[in-house]
């Protein structure tokens, strides 16, 4: 129903707030496509996947890297200050009250251990044995797209898929593994929060280290928002989700299974089983589920976006890039390098990735996820529309330049 709705937004738009009316440009922000072509078993049996499921990526989180060991020994307080979410609705009702009331430390790694038995750590799966050790212990896509909406307490609440968790210091996290060189550790804990670096380190065997030794971190993206959109990754280096969940499992989790990249001459194997190519289909259908979420209610200025709309369509030049629906060319088209706004130097993301280009990224939720660019190089909207005006001699006066941004700040 969304998708005939949202083709006459911009028209509707106008015409409302001519009349007078309150009607939001994103009244409809946050729809894709029809949900009717989605299989609803799929999208849960997904959900389940992208939550919970470690395609056997123990086998390198325990055994290799051994991180059940220092996680141990955290307290939920520093689980919560390096980034890891808390789902509240994994907390059954004592728990809540104890850590209300105090009874249940905060600051006691013993806590983590019972929040890991509940399943409430979100994208970190543990295997607690009978005296209360942590024997085994995965991560999940969930770790790093997923955050929670801080419902309870900051860092613990309702689960929010497809949201980047731009909290994380992931890299901290894997530093803390006992079996890691130091100057590898010193590239983990160089990232900060948010960043992760998909081809420094790739596991082949069940061995780390076959990556390119390249250290340059992206932004770690939503997952939602992805319907209607063939390219993934800042590159668009598949021509499905499921090609880069394949290759997440696979070469960055550890995960059993295969995954074959002619372009960078990859050919990887993990295992001598296959925990990962028959969840790929429920996996994928799980995030084209997800919608971008829409923008909070006064969270922008309703007749300067619509100034804006009207720049980022015609002097600013947006939409030769940034169009139709999902506010990309990625289905028709890649981008030379010199497109991208980041600021980098060779080798670049792109050429460590097998298209060696940039794919225009989509726009719907862009007020979610700060710091924009694949290297987070702009803080804010600002930053971007300052960045494009300069580069691209828009000559855009400091007014159509807030316009500009109250509306990206409405997708
Ligand atoms: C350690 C953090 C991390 C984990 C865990 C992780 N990802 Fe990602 N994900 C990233 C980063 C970083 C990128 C950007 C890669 C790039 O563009 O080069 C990315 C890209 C993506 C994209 C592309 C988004 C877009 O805009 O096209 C999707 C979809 C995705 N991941 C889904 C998943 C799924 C599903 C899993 C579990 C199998 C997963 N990720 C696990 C960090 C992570
Ligand atoms: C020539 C094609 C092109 C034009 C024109 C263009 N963009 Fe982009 N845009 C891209 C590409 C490619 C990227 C991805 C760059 C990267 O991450 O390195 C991007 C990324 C972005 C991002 C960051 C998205 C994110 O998830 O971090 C924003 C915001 C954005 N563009 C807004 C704009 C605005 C506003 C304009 C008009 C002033 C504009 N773009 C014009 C191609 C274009």
């Amino acid at each position: 129903m969304h998708a005939r709705v949202r083709s006459q937004i911009p028209r509707l738009t106008l015409l409302a707030v001519a009349a007078g009316a309150a009607l939001s440009l994103a009244s409809c922000g946050g729809g894709d496509d029809d949900d009717d072509d989605l299989d609803p078993a799929l999208v849960s049996q997904g959900q389940q996947i992208f939550r919970s499921e470690t395609f056997g990526d123990e086998t390198f989180f325990t055994d290799v890297l051994r991180l059940h060991e220092p996680v141990a020994t955290v307290d939920p307080t520093t689980a919560l200050a390096v980034g890891l979410k808390v789902d509240s609705e994994a907390l059954p009702p004592e728990v809540v009250a104890g850590i209300q009331d105090g009874s249940i430390s905060l600051t006691d790694p013993a806590t983590t251990i019972a929040l890991l038995k509940l399943n409430a750590v979100v994208g970190l799966k543990g295997q607690v044995d009978a005296n209360n050790n942590l024997v085994r212990l995965g991560v999940t896509c969930a770790i790093c797209h997923s955050t929670v909406d801080d419902s309870f307490a900051k860092g613990v609440g309702k689960r929010l898929d497809g949201w980047p968790n731009r909290d994380l210091n992931v890299g901290a996290i894997i530093a803390l593994s006992p079996a890691l060189p130091a100057d590898v550790k010193a590239v983990y804990n160089s990232w900060g929060p948010g960043m992760y670096d998909a081809r420094f380190n790739i596991v082949d065997g069940g061995t780390p280290f076959h990556g390119d030794g390249i250290n340059k971190p992206s932004v770690i993206p939503p997952a939602y928002g992805l319907r209607g959109i063939d390219k993934t990754t800042f590159t668009g280096d598949g021509d499905n989700i499921a090609y880069w969940n394949r290759y997440v499992a696979v070469t960055q989790f550890g995960g059993h299974g295969t995954f074959t990249e002619p372009r960078l001459n990859l050919n990887i194997k993990n295992g001598t089983d296959d925990l990962v190519s028959d969840k790929l289909p429920a996996l994928q259908e799980y995030q084209l589920s997800l919608n971008a979420p829409r923008p909070p209610s006064g969270s922008f200025d309703v007749a300067a976006a619509i100034r804006g709309q009207q720049l980022f369509n015609g002097k600013a030049q947006c939409v030769t890039c940034h169009s139709g629906e999902h506010f990309t060319d990625a289905n028709d088209r890649l981008h030379p390098q010199s497109d991208s706004m980041a600021l980098e130097t060779a080798p670049t993301h792109a050429d460590r990735s097998a298209t060696k280009q940039y794919r225009t990224s989509p726009l719907r939720g862009i007020w979610q996820h700060p710091p924009y660019f694949h290297d987070g190089s702009a803080a804010t909207l600002e930053v971007v529309v300052d960045r494009y005006n300069t580069r691209r001699s828009l000559g855009l006066s400091a007014t159509e330049k807030a316009d500009l941004v109250q509306y990206l700040k409405s997708l």
